[in-house]
């Protein structure tokens, strides 16, 4: 029977290493503030930023809430990126997906400062993880490595499958896996022979955004399972792109949903917020003349 990977509880550790650095910071009199915009009345995405808020809160991070209505143009919401990408004490920005369909994606994104790209969207930090050399890490594949490490896994050498090839997790997911050197396999709607290929996995990323799609015998035994779906199932309720109830008594290690990446995302949000702020803080040091600077 597969061990549950607790990501509340996972979650819970970090943030609290996350709220000790935000109190230390503070104590050296460098505030950290995240800014959230958010256009049109979308449920899940205002349940997100709200999410985001409460995080905030939570351990100490300033937050600004930035909620547009729908028709907003796109030139306005890019004025208000370019205000914050200039705001000092806006150490993250983060302009919540989906957009409405009248306003172009990419170029929010690419807009926003790769300074203050918490979420690790913006072109030049999708490259920097690329090359293995980045300082945001996008926060969902960032939560699944720290739900695979905490299960005393070794990626060195493992097979990886990742399920999904989307920007945000399945491409970025594979990346961090590589710069572990697992053997890494992308799969998505159009692979053939799934189940086989997620069989030889010893670590299955599932990010296909499909319910159930994967279940107990596309998995090896022992195997570490990450469910990364958040799907309705037919009563409204949550599911994983895994079917658990197959995937349980085969996989050595699974993570639950709700309460497995779900809770990690934020956390990892929060972690690039600070981040941001202690980068930002290092370069204003060094712009100051020696004779003015503190300790750096
Ligand atoms: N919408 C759903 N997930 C995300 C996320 O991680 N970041 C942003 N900006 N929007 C989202």
């Amino acid at each position: 029977m597969a061990q549950r990977i607790d990501g509340k509880r996972i979650s819970a550790e970090l943030r609290e290493q996350v709220r000790r650095e935000v109190a230390l910071l503070g104590g050296q009199g460098i505030s950290v503030c995240l800014a959230v915009m958010i256009v049109g009345e979308d449920p899940a995405s205002k349940i997100y930023v709200r999410n985001k808020k409460k995080a905030c809160e939570e351990l100490g991070i300033q937050s600004q809430e930035y909620a547009l209505p729908a028709e907003t143009s796109q030139e306005a919401l890019l004025d208000l990126v370019e205000q914050l990408n200039q705001d000092p004490a806006v150490n993250g920005i983060l302009v919540q997906l989906p957009l409405p369909a009248h306003i172009d994606e990419k170029s929010v994104l690419e807009a926003i400062s790769p300074k203050k790209d918490v979420d690790a969207f913006h072109p030049i930090n999708v490259g920097r993880i690329m090359i293995g050399s980045y300082d945001f890490l996008p926060c969902t594949p960032a939560g699944c490595m720290e739900l695979i490490h905490s299960t005393g896994t070794e990626v060195s050498g493992k097979r990886c499958v990742v399920v999904g090839r989307s920007n945000i997790v399945g491409k970025p997911m594979a990346m961090l896996l590589l710069h572990e050197s697992g053997t890494v396999t992308v799969c998505h709607s159009r692979t053939e022979n799934l189940a086989e290929i997620c069989r030889s996995a010893d670590i299955l990323v599932a990010a296909a955004g499909k319910a159930g799609l994967i279940t107990g015998d596309m998995i090896k035994p022992g195997a570490v399972v990450i469910d990364v779906g958040m799907n309705r199932d037919g009563e409204g309720g949550l599911c994983g792109d895994v079917d658990a109830a197959s995937a349980e008594p085969v996989a050595g290690w699974l993570t639950p949903v709700p309460g497995g990446v779900g809770p990690m995302t934020i956390t990892m949000l929060m972690r690039n917020t600070v981040t941001a702020a202690r980068l930002q803080w290092r370069q204003t040091a060094r712009a100051l003349p020696s004779s003015t600077r503190q300790g750096d």
